[in-house]
């Protein structure tokens, strides 16, 4: 979209209210979306995923198609799905136990550290041909705690300032020495701004999510989603207090409490991850709040809370005690996308006999068909001539801190137009 179009639809924009309709439904402003979110990194996985030597997962972002692999000596790469000779995608699907790339058009085939090294080319070519200059193009990659990010951009974003503040949490939490159980996931007709608006709003939950609302107190959703402003002081003092007698009693990682990161807007990443307590009663974030699954990493009992982090926009994990689910949105048209859910436990943990993998999945199995709905209803409803911005509730203070980090993003673009493409 040609950048005075982006500044017109900019100037629509009114903060406490919702964005105007052509942020989410012009299919001319993907680009500059995609342009905005790619500097960023993006969970592309667990390590347990591909545990051995030659075994890979295909990952796609953003239209790219990439390659993680673990190489003979056991350290994780990425690389482009794409044959230096004739650009043919090496890969179709993940595979276990691969020995090299062979490209199914012409036989080039490429070492798991990505070096070429078909016999083929040493018949054809004269001493003018640089090997080098033919091995597979990496794709920037790194490994925080276990998890697999990458970065498609050619300059991305300060991974280790950006993801240093969640490695103590996560290290506790075991995220490391966790398994991935179960992934899955589907498309709905949506803008991927839709769900990152749903994702990150706690004032819904009370309506939309029965047996999510029952994991916090009463005073916890009260504060969320009241409708009178005094009920939502003495709620929002209630669970203050709530918060305070959970940390007086807290024995395991007791300094790591409340917010421990959130910029909102002024955060390049956009990144939060909060630790609070579950409801009396609640050990984990389950259906009931019993247990599903052996305690990960150093907990010795359960700590009766929840973790809620924001990796970036688009890529959330929540962590209990016994389990962890990693939550990923992906863009694939302007009115598409793509959501993925990703169960994780102890990787020690045998199932059927320490855990059921139905058990683990059916709390946020729930929330996600509870929330299906809504992201196309609210889509459908965004694409409509009567359509205008809403007044955002107090409550969905993290709605207007999105949308302002992402008007920020979009004029950086504008007055950046080099990274546009038209
Ligand atoms: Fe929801």
């Amino acid at each position: 979209m040609r950048s005075e179009r982006i500044n017109a639809l900019l100037e629509q924009y009114q903060p406490g209210y919702g964005l105007p309709a052509g942020f989410y439904t012009n299919p001319d402003l993907l680009p500059a979306d995609i342009g905005l979110l790619e500097p960023l990194w993006y969970v592309a996985g667990h390590s347990s995923e591909i545990p051995e030597p030659g075994d890979t997962k295909l990952v796609s972002l953003f239209g790219e198609s990439v390659i993680v692999v673990r190489g003979s000596d056991r350290v994780v790469r990425a690389f482009y799905n794409v044959c230096s000779h004739r650009a043919a995608r090496l890969c179709g699907e993940s595979a276990k136990g691969l020995r090299q790339f062979t490209c199914p058009y012409h036989n080039w085939s490429y070492s798991l550290e990505g070096k070429v090294k078909s016999r083929r080319l040493e018949v054809i070519f004269d001493e003018t041909f640089d090997p080098d200059a033919h091995n597979l193009r990496p794709c920037h990659l790194r490994v925080l705690e276990g998890l697999i990010f990458l970065s498609v951009s050619d300059t991305p974003t300060d991974f280790d300032a950006a993801y240093q503040p969640f490695s103590d949490i996560f290290r506790f939490y075991g995220i490391a020495d966790a398994k991935v159980i179960r992934i899955e996931g589907f498309s709905a007709n949506a803008n991927w701004k839709t769900l990152v608006e749903n994702t990150i709003d706690p004032y819904h939950v009370p309506v939309v999510h029965p047996n999510f609302t029952r994991t916090r107190t009463p005073a916890y959703w009260q504060a969320a989603a009241s409708t009178r402003t005094e009920e939502v002081i003495a709620a929002a003092t209630q669970a203050e207090q709530e918060m305070k007698e959970w940390e007086a009693a807290l024995t395991q990682l007791p300094d790591v409490t409340g917010v421990i990161v959130q910029d909102g807007e002024h955060d390049d990443q956009f990144r939060w991850l909060v630790r609070g307590p579950l409801a009396p009663g609640y050990q984990s974030e389950t259906i009931g709040g019993k247990r599903v699954a052996p305690l990960m990493g150093q907990f010795t009992e359960s700590d009766e809370a929840s973790v809620f982090s924001n990796l970036n926009p688009l890529d959330s994990l929540f962590i209990s005690v016994d389990h962890a689910s990693i939550f990923s949105i992906r863009p694939l048209a302007h009115d598409q996308i793509y959501w993925q859910t990703t169960w994780l436990v102890d990787k020690d943990a045998q199932e059927g006999q320490d855990y059921d993998t139905d058990e683990v999945c059916e709390f946020y199995a729930e929330v996600n068909a509870e929330d299906f709905p809504i992201w196309e209803r609210t889509y459908q409803g965004a694409t409509s001539r009567a359509y205008r911005p809403g007044r955002l509730a107090p409550q969905e203070s993290f709605i207007g801190e999105f949308q302002r980090w992402y008007v920020r993003r979009l004029r950086q673009q504008v007055e950046t137009p080099a990274t546009l493409s038209v």
